[in-house]
């Protein structure tokens, strides 16, 4: 099968979509995910998909912490901003409101939810890294409904 046709066959599965925060010596990084996904309740475990050449692999490294911030369906803008690759990561949390948890790792104001984690596990799969983590916080933080991505477009639910 050729790569067009996979993506237009993945593109019918509808996600979520998140922007997984992490820190490396004072340096916050944050970019645009749907492909998180929780994995096990015991022990509690998540897990996203990375492209092996993204900046944010620099501070994923073994039981460092992140942050998964789901997004509202009022923040296409944060979307767009942490997945632009014409925008380095300070600048990126330059154009949004955030808090910082007890570990130092941004919280997106206004999400729907966010879930911090240790990386557990750095899985080499293909041109990604799976990256799994070992929940250890999290808050729901609106009733607002999640933002979604469906056939390569960021919509809401009706
Ligand atoms: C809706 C949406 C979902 C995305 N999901 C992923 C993903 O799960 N994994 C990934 O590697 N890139 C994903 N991307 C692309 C990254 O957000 C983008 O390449 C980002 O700039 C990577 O950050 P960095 O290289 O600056 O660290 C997604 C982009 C969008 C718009």
């Amino acid at each position: 099968m050729n790569k067009e046709t996979f993506k237009r066959i993945c593109g019918n599965y509808v996600t979520g979509v998140t922007v997984i925060c992490s820190k490396k010596n004072g340096q916050d990084f944050g970019f645009t995910a749907n492909s998180f996904t929780s994995v096990s309740l015991d022990p509690l475990l998540i897990l996203f998909c990375l492209h092996k050449d993204a900046k944010s692999n620099y501070a994923l490294s073994l039981k460092n912490k992140f942050i998964v911030n789901i997004l509202s369906d009022k923040q296409s803008k944060i979307c767009h901003i942490f997945s632009d690759p014409n925008l380095d990561h300070n600048d990126r949390f330059k154009m949004i409101d955030s808090t910082e948890s007890k570990n130092g790792i941004k919280i997106i104001s206004e999400s729907v939810a966010w879930i911090e984690c240790d990386v557990n596990e750095k899985i080499d799969a293909g041109d990604h890294y799976i990256y799994l983590g070992k929940v250890i916080d999290g808050k729901t933080i609106s009733k607002k409904n999640p933002l979604v991505y469906h056939k390569s477009k960021i919509k809401k639910i009706i």
